[in-house]
């Protein structure tokens, strides 16, 4: 697929994607606050298994992930998730989408690791042992026993949003929705988390500023004041948003 300035839906399926019925379709999607249009998105079909959404602050992308959750609904149009309607079908979409808050402390509302892991399955109607016992079992894998029974404040920012990512995994969505899930991790961190990513089978869509990580993805979408401004290849999408940067950055500097 080469870049396209509105965001068309892909015309061939790449290695590595899905149908739409399992993606995320925005249908002439407009979405306003009071009297004032944040965010604009017609035709887009979102069905590879790594997009990436870039753009400067404002721009819209976080009430772009939210509108795909459900915690934004469209003022007009319709968004439609995994097969789901997210005005008429709200209800059944934390089944199969997982939400990642920029801010860990956003997410957390247990006061042990245990306890967060276990909620979402408990949620789902698994009886308390069980999806003790399930939590557990993931936060093993993952190499996170021991933070079973640990207070999720006595963790650092790294391991929190680790806590969350595993919470989310433990009900195990096809989508995951990340909100510039690096923003605040050091670099061992977030390298280690890289990897654990990079293996998830889920389709992902994230928000973020980390072109390092963004270069390996499939697609990527920049935001421009609420509407699509070019929405392609890491290769072509990511220098045109840079060059673009530089140009703004550059004229500040020559006006400061
Ligand atoms: N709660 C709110 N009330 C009113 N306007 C809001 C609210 N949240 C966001 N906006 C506006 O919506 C627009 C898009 O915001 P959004 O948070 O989606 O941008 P973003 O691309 O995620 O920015 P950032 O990179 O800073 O996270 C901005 O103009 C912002 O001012
Ligand atoms: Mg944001």
């Amino acid at each position: 697929m080469s870049a396209t300035v509105r965001g068309e839906a892909p015309r061939e399926s790449r290695h590595g994607s899905r149908g739409v019925a399992e993606g995320i379709v925005f249908d002439e999607v407009q979405f306003r606050r009071a009297d004032r249009q944040v965010l604009a998105v017609s035709g887009l079909c979102l069905a590879e298994r790594r997009i990436g959404l870039i753009g400067d602050n404002g721009s819209g992308k976080s009430t772009m992930l939210r509108l795909m959750n459900g915690l934004l609904l469209p003022t007009r149009g319709r968004v439609e998730v995994a097969g789901l309607d997210t005005v008429r079908h709200r209800k059944r979409l934390p089944a199969k989408v997982g939400f990642l808050f920029q801010n860990p402390d956003h997410q957390l509302i247990f006061p042990t690791v245990g306890e967060e892991v276990a909620f979402g399955l408990t949620e789902r109607g698994i009886p308390a042992p069980q999806a003790r016992q399930q939590a557990m079992a993931l936060l093993d894998r993952y190499g996170c026993a021991q933070w079973a029974d640990c207070n999720v404040n006595e963790l650092s920012g790294g391991q929190k949003q680790l806590v969350c990512i595993l919470a989310l995994l433990a009900t195990e969505p096809s989508i995951l929705l990340m909100d510039e899930p690096f923003a605040s991790l050091d670099l061992p961190t977030r390298l280690r988390l890289y990897r654990r990513i990079r293996a998830l089978p889920q389709l992902i869509v994230m928000a973020s500023h980390d072109f390092e990580l963004l270069t390996e993805f499939d697609r990527i979408i920049w935001l421009d004041a609420g509407h699509i401004r070019l929405d392609g290849r890491p290769a072509e999408v990511l220098p045109a948003y840079r060059a673009q940067a530089t140009i703004v950055g550059a004229g500040d500097a020559l006006t400061s």
